[in-house]
């Protein structure tokens, strides 16, 4: 049983991100997606909240699971037999990041990682362009799904 993690922030997640676990999910036997638990950065919504709307928008994968990590994500792929970390990319602008990552985490445990290339209607998509735009009242509603662009919507109401 091969299993991949798809770690991130998730703050929140995009349909982009849930391509990519998509498509995942069509190649591992089990995906964990893995919230980074991170107690230097503040995110728009809660470790808890990004946790529920993983949730919402992962219940037709069966062979998903949903949870959060602290510290090394080398360590959490040890402490539950992950065998591969799942990363999507967008453009080249992410590449050298992830693969730095990648051989940094191959280093540490040999855990290797497995790029999948983001669908072109995703590419230019990220959490924090998407807060960005909608703060300033942009319409991000076709790159969430529905619950997601509810939450934020809420969540930018109650901020004013
Ligand atoms: O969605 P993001 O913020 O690009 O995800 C980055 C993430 C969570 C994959 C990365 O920051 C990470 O793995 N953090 C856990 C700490 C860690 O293992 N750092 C060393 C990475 S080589």
């Amino acid at each position: 049983m091969t299993r991949a993690v798809c770690p991130g922030s998730f703050d929140p997640p995009t349909w982009g991100h849930l391509d990519v676990v998509r498509r995942a999910a069509a190649i591992f036997d089990h995906v964990t997606v893995a919230v980074l638990i991170n107690p230097s950065k503040d995110g728009l919504f809660s470790v808890e909240e990004r946790l529920d709307l993983l949730r919402a928008t992962t219940t037709q994968f069966s062979n998903v699971t949903i949870d959060s990590f602290a510290g090394l994500l080398v360590d959490y792929c040890r402490d539950l037999d992950i065998d591969v970390i799942a990363k999507g990319l967008r453009a080249v602008s992410d590449f050298d990041y992830e693969l730095q990552m990648a051989q940094m985490n191959s280093s540490l445990a040999g855990v290797q990682t497995v790029f999948l290339p983001a669908a072109a209607e995703h590419s230019f998509v990220s959490s924090s362009l998407v807060k960005q735009v909608a703060r300033y009242g942009g319409d991000v509603s076709a790159h969430l799904p529905p619950v997601v662009h509810a939450a934020l919507t809420q969540k930018l109401a109650e901020q004013e």
